[in-house]
């Protein structure tokens, strides 16, 4: 049996592809013990006997579908149970790009379950020990689309937009108590989730999508830096801070307690 690393084990789901096996390279890298967790065992199985080589740390694969709640409730046993876990990533995410008529049920249901309901519970899971420890990092991962919404993402931005204001607020809730949540929000990155929407990467202006490795790097570099939000390819981080007070002072502007002027309610 291996000992605990001294950074303790980071529990990374959807690290079958995209930015989660980047994730799991990376924190592998800087000596993390893995827990990797997606539908495609097979595919988990090779990366985690590659970076248990190449890096010489411990890593299990749990395969669960996280739309399935019993599956669900496993990995959040996992994360409530291990206490060397000091590390969970919500990667995972799952994206239909289409109008909502032209949607099925079982794919709103699944952008529903993996984008929303499975980052909450997992999050709930893991969060009273890092709380106890004083010591824990939770990544969420969001997306541009967690502030802006097309035509074709009105499910996708719902359930994203959910993410950056649940990681919000839980950042308030853990201030000063040694707990990291960070929010990451990328564009659009070279990942498998493209084809997989219904939009191939092919239909992107190249110039727009980074590379996935390029993604995690300045996320985890964010991560390092301290950052509470991390927008990976946004050159100018005044936009945010201009979004941000923006959205405070339009919240200050609606707690008049009367009907605005425009609206002539006497
Ligand atoms: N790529 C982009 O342009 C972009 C931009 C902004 C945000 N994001 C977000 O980045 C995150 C990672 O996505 P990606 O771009 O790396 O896409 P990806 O390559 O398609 O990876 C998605 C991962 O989620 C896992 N997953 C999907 N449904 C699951 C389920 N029911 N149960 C367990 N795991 C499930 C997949 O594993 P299995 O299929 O093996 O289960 C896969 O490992 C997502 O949250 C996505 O919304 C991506």
């Amino acid at each position: 049996m291996n000992a605990i690393a001294p950074k303790g084990t980071a529990l990374i789901t959807g690290a079958s592809s995209g930015l989660g096996a980047v994730y799991a390279d990376r924190l592998a890298r800087r000596g993390f013990d893995l827990v990797l967790v997606a539908r495609r065992v097979e595919r988990l199985d090779t990366l985690a006997t590659s970076l248990a080589e190449k890096y010489g740390v411990a890593v299990r694969a749990i395969a669960a579908d996280l739309s399935a709640p019993a599956d669900l409730q496993r990995v959040a046993e996992e994360l409530s149970s291990n206490p060397s876990i000091t590390m969970l990533v919500n990667n995972a995410g799952v994206s239909t790009l289409a109008p909502v008529a032209a949607t099925s049920g079982a794919d709103i249901a699944a952008m529903d379950a993996v984008n929303v309901l499975a980052l909450t519970t997992l999050t709930y899971a893991a969060l009273p020990a890092f709380l106890q420890r004083e010591r824990g990092t939770i990544v969420n991962i969001g997306s541009v689309l967690s502030f802006h919404v097309l035509p074709t993402s009105t499910v996708y931005s719902g359930t994203k937009g959910y993410v950056m204001n649940f990681t919000r607020g839980l950042q308030q809730e853990v201030a000063g108590t040694g707990v990291t949540v960070q929010l990451v929000l990328p564009a659009s990155t070279a990942t498998e989730i493209w084809e997989l929407s219904g939009v191939p990467l092919t239909q992107l202006d190249p110039a727009t999508v980074m590379r996935a490795e390029d993604c995690v790097d300045a996320a985890l570099a964010g991560l390092d830096q301290g950052e509470l939000v991390t927008l990976p390819s946004v050159e100018e981080q005044a936009l945010w801070e201009q979004f941000d007070a923006a959205r405070l002072a339009l919240f200050a502007g609606a707690m008049r307690g009367k009907p605005a002027s425009r609206y002539g309610v006497k």
